[in-house]
C-alpha cells in the first residue's frame, strides 16, 4: 500500500511572521492525519515553519535547490543548506521554474540526482501545456520528461522520488483536469516507471496530481487508482488545506 501524500506549495507568499502564524494555525489539524503531509514554504520561512510544526509528523519541503554543492552561484541554495534546516523534500522541475526561470530537462535531472545523493526526497513535477494537449502529444511529452528526469537514477533510489503530474493549463487557473484526464496521465507515468524500473518500483512510487486542487474536488481526484495524493498551490495557503489533507 502506498502512503498518501498531500504537499502544500506556498510559492512566493508570506513573510516569516505570517508563515509562523499560519503554520501554527494548521498544527492541531495536522496532528490527526494518517496522510504524509509536506509543507513547502519559501526558503526564508523554512526555519520558522519548522519550529511552528514541531510536535507534528509533517515534513518540511523546499520549492527548489541548486545541483552544485557550493561555490560561486549567487542566489542559489544547496542541498546541504536544506539538510541543515531539517528539510525533507524538494520540489524539482515545477512548471514555473521551467517556464519563468528557463530550467531545462538537463538541469532538472541534475537536481534530482543531487537531491537523492544528499538524502532529500525529490518531488518531481511534470506536465504538458494546453498546446501539447491539443496537439495530441501528452503521452510522448510526459514520457520524455520522466525519462530525462530519471536518467542515472538507480533502481534503489527511483521509488524514493514522488512524482507530481501538473498540467500547466490547470495550475492556478481554476481549470482542474477531469478525474479521467488526471488518472489517465498518472497511469501513463506509472507505466513509464514500470518500463524503466520494473513492476515493484512502479507499484511503490507515489504519483500526485496538482493543478487547482480544492477541498471540493480533492476526494474525487484522490479516489483514482493511480493518484496517491496532491500537490496543492493556492488552496495550501488557506485553512481549506486541512480539508484536502483529510480527503
Ligand atoms: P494550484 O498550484 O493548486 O494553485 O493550481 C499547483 C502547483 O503549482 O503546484
Amino acid at each position: 500500500m502506498r502512503r498518501r501524500v498531500v504537499a502544500g506549495n506556498w510559492k512566493m507568499n508570506m513573510i516569516p511572521a505570517e508563515a509562523a502564524a499560519f503554520a501554527a494555525s494548521l498544527c492541531d489539524g495536522l496532528k490527526e492525519t494518517d496522510a504524509e503531509v509536506h509543507v513547502i514554504p519559501p526558503f526564508t520561512d523554512i526555519a520558522v515553519v519548522a519550529d511552528a510544526l514541531k510536535g507534528t509528523d509533517v515534513f518540511i519541503g523546499s520549492q527548489n535547490m541548486y545541483h552544485e554543492d557550493k561555490g560561486a552561484f549567487t542566489g542559489e541554495i544547496s542541498a546541504d543548506m536544506l539538510n541543515g534546516l531539517g528539510v525533507h523534500s524538494v520540489i524539482i522541475g515545477h512548471s514555473e521554474r521551467r517556464t519563468i526561470f528557463s530550467e531545462d530537462d538537463t538541469m532538472i535531472n541534475r537536481k534530482v540526482v543531487k537531491a537523492l545523493e544528499k538524502g532529500l526526497v525529490p518531488i518531481l513535477c511534470c506536465g504538458e501545456s494546453l498546446e501539447t494537449r491539443e496537439a495530441g502529444n501528452v503521452s510522448e511529452w510526459i514520457s520524455g520528461q520522466i525519462e530525462s528526469a530519471f536518467a542515472g537514477v538507480g533502481e534503489n533510489d527511483a521509488s524514493k522520488v514522488i512524482i507530481a503530474y501538473e498540467p500547466i493549463w490547470a495550475i492556478g487557473t481554476g481549470k482542474v483536469a477531469t478525474t479521467g484526464q488526471a488518472q489517465e496521465v498518472c497511469h501513463l507515468i506509472r507505466e513509464k516507471i514500470k518500463e524503466l524500473y520494473g513492476e515493484k518500483v512502479s507499484e511503490d512510487i507515489r504519483i500526485l496530481y496538482g493543478g487547482s486542487v480544492k477541498a471540493e474536488n480533492s476526494s474525487e481526484l484522490f479516489d483514482c487508482p493511480d493518484i496517491d495524493g496532491g500537490l496543492i498551490g493556492g488552496a495550501s495557503l488557506k485553512p481549506e488545506f486541512l480539508d484536502i489533507v483529510n480527503a
